[in-house]
């Protein structure tokens, strides 16, 4: 595969694990996952990461997967890459899987005293793209290793933080989100 075969392997095989944290920005708010739970004095989660944005981020991501999926044969022969499908536990991996990360990550943050919204450079911009990728890589490990090639997941290592980046100031500097990470 070219160059340009493996950017756009590695943007389409990644994108229903970019949707869900940005939906769940939008869809946010109710119930914490956590309840309200503290763990040594600090919250477990926090008002963060909530029910309705983790389940209307994971049906986005999943829905996102259903329509690449019916779209790649066409736009497969249009970029001359063959562009891949998402079998179901693929794109439940993906999409759950990233916000399984997002909120582990918190989960961390919290552990190490940093309050919600606080930064954690490095793990913010990681932490879904090693989740998403962990429970792909469960749920449908076939798939994975077929599609995620030692280049598709060096460029995906590579361009993730730089797309998180500029949607999360994209997301600040219109006032969707409270900081720019
Ligand atoms: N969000 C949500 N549920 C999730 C993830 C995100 O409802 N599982 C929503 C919340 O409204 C959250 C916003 O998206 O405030 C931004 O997400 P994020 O930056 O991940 O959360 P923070 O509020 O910064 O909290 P934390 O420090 O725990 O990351
Ligand atoms: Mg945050």
């Amino acid at each position: 595969m070219d160059i340009v075969g493996v950017v756009v392997t590695a943007v389409w095989a990644m994108l229903p694990a970019y949707v869900p944290n940005n939906v769940a920005v939008l869809a946010g708010g109710g119930k914490p996952i956590d309840g309200g739970r503290t763990m040594g004095g600090r919250r477990v989660l926090g008002d963060g990461k909530t029910q309705r944005g983790t389940v209307v981020g994971t049906a986005a991501g999943l829905g996102l997967a259903l329509l690449l999926s019916a779209i790649a044969p066409t736009l497969s022969g249009l970029v001359g890459t063959r562009l891949p499908t998402f079998p179901v536990l693929a794109a439940l991996g993906l999409a759950f899987g990233a916000m399984l990360g997002d909120i582990a990550a918190s989960f961390l943050k919290r552990r190490t005293g940093r309050e919600r919204g606080a930064a954690f450079p490095g793990l913010d911009q990681l932490d879904f793209v090693v989740g998403a990728l962990a429970c792909v890589w469960v749920l449908a490990p076939q798939w994975t290793t077929k599609v995620f090639t030692g280049p598709v997941l060096l460029v995906v290592l590579v361009l993730t933080p730089l797309f998180h980046v500029v949607t999360n100031v994209g997301a600040y500097a219109v006032g969707l989100k409270d900081e720019p990470w």
